[in-house]
């Protein structure tokens, strides 16, 4: 089969389980094709072309959740590109999330899909820690999930689920996400802090501009931010190897206890979604 995955992650705990995903496939002798919309060269699908759609057989999407929703990033990437999409089989969903909410991620997801004429074969979620990089990841229960999917999904032959099914299995946070979106937008400025760069530490080595998921930084004298592309990912803060970038990324603690006394926290769980 050949597969294509498609994710975003700005702090690469998407693209660590997108990785271990396509090594699950592979062993099995499927060809995997990994695209992270957020780097250079293809974050927009006129950058991507429709030839990535050619033969493909199931196409995964692959989702971090922040702020409570999909990144939006994702979502105007597959608003272009699913009308191309044409797998045999279908798609299924995977998502990464901190445990505050893995809310209407997947149900907004699986909407897309569905308005494109994509079967869904299913989902999981794992959860995975804010900034990860400095902890080991995919551990060995993200595996066990990764595993249990791809076992369940091959069982079933590759079938597609039916769409009330979808809509019962992705709907299980509804009436309080429903609740969390709408107080999200009231206090949403929360989110966005200040984000600043430090000329006499910064050392223009481009780090964040290349990693930046959404392209909202260029380099003049030292980086430049166009805050209406900024996701507010704090993943620049995250990876000036310099700490030249001034944002007081310690209130994202602040900002997950404030959403966890609004919506009251769920779980950090792994599920698979069948
Ligand atoms: C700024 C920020 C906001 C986040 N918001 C949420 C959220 O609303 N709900 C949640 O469950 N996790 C949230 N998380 C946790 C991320 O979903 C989790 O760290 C994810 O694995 C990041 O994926 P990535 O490493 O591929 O970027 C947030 C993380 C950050 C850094
Ligand atoms: S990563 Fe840090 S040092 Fe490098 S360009 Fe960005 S702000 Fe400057
Ligand atoms: S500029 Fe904004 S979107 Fe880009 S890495 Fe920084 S916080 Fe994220």
């Amino acid at each position: 089969m050949n597969i294509l995955l498609l994710y975003i992650s700005p702090g690469k705990t998407t693209e660590k389980i997108s990785k271990a995903l396509s090594d699950r496939f592979e062993a099995d002798g499927h060809r995997v094709t990994r695209l992270n919309i957020g780097k250079p060269g293809s974050r927009t699908f006129k950058e991507v072309g429709s030839s990535i759609f050619y033969d493909m057989d199931l196409i995964g999407i692959g989702n971090p959740v922040f702020h409570l929703r999909v990144m939006h990033p994702l979502t105007e990437f597959l608003d272009q590109a699913l009308p191309y999409a044409k797998p045999r089989f279908g798609a299924f969903l995977y998502l990464t999330y901190g445990g505050i909410s893995s809310g209407r991620a997947l149900l907004d997801l699986s909407n897309q899909l569905k308005k494109n004429n994509i079967p869904i074969l299913g989902g999981f979620k794992v959860w995975a820690p804010h900034f990860y990089n400095r902890v080991e990841y995919p551990d060995i229960e993200a595996r066990k999930t990764i595993d249990e999917f791809y076992s369940r999904i091959k069982e079933s032959g590759y079938q597609p689920l039916e769409d009330e099914k979808t809509k019962r299995l992705f709907s299980y946070q509804t009436r309080k996400v429903n609740i969390a979106y709408h107080l999200a937008n009231v206090i949403g400025n929360l989110r966005e802090l200040p984000i600043q760069f430090d000329q006499d530490k910064c050392r223009g080595c481009n780090r964040c501009v290349n990693e930046c998921p959404v392209g909202a930084l260029t380099m003049q004298k030292i980086p430049v931010r166009d805050t209406s592309k900024c996701v507010y990912c704090y993943h620049c803060a995250a990876v000036c190897p310099h700490g030249a970038v001034i944002c007081p990324t310690e209130k994202v603690a602040d900002m997950v206890r404030t959403n966890k006394k609004l919506i009251g926290v769920e779980n950090p769980q792994n599920a698979v979604y069948l």
